[in-house]
């Protein structure tokens, strides 16, 4: 999958230091959209102390950044130390941002960066009355298969090739000019 840049912002991993800007997107979702993303209802404490361990698990952050501010994510978890079998994957897109097709790139950008690591399965916790993520893994039934549970879906990553440990490089080295893109702004505005 190519990099892909929306009209106002782009795709790429946030970086360890970027954690404020995680914490603020979750702090932005809306009730509905909160309870979703964490399967019931969260307190902003919840959440705040969640955004913190962002890096210390050594978790896969992918942002939709517009304008320096994170309005989308996806996270791929790892469930031990290192990176075994399974992980866990979430999504989150600010209203707004939903329907625009956003949900549907990460998905994509997870999906392959769990075949590079090997992943065998990831978990998903997804309430089954949640149509539009089931109408996104439908989108990617030949790369995985996802059963409706009452919380916890599967995703089965296919294994890696040359192509998706290529593909996700090359948008890590774009991820990384956009992000230094992204600061000297912020640095020139601060000035
Ligand atoms: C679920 C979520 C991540 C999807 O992201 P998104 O950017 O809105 O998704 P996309 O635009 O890529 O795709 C949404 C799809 O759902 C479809 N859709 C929208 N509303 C729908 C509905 N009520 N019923 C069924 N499908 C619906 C859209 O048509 C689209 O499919 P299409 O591209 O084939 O037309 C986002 O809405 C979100 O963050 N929701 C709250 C948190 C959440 O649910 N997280 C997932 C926890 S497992």
């Amino acid at each position: 999958m190519s990099d892909v840049t929306f009209p106002e912002g782009t795709i790429r991993k946030l970086w360890p230091s970027e954690t404020d800007r995680f914490r603020n997107h979750l702090l932005r979702l809306d009730k509905q959209s909160r309870r979703l993303r964490f399967a019931h209802g969260v307190a902003d404490a919840f959440i705040e102390d969640y955004a913190d361990r962002m890096s210390d698990m050594g978790s896969l952050v992918f942002g939709f950044v517009v304008d320096g501010e994170v309005r989308a994510a996806a996270e791929l978890r790892k469930l031990g130390d290192t990176w075994g079998r399974e992980a866990e994957a979430a999504f989150s897109v600010e209203k707004v941002y939903q329907d625009l097709g956003i949900g549907s790139e990460l998905m994509g950008r997870v999906i392959r960066a769990a075949r590079n690591r090997g992943l065998q399965l990831l978990y998903m916790s997804c309430l089954a009355e949640n149509s539009k993520m089931q109408a996104i893994a439908r989108k990617y039934e030949a790369e995985l298969r996802f059963e409706y549970g009452e919380v916890i879906g599967e995703i089965v990553p296919d294994t890696a090739n040359y192509f998706s440990i290529l593909a996700e490089a090359m948008d890590d080295r774009v991820g990384f000019m956009l992000a230094v893109f992204d600061l000297q702004s912020r640095l020139v505005k601060a000035a």
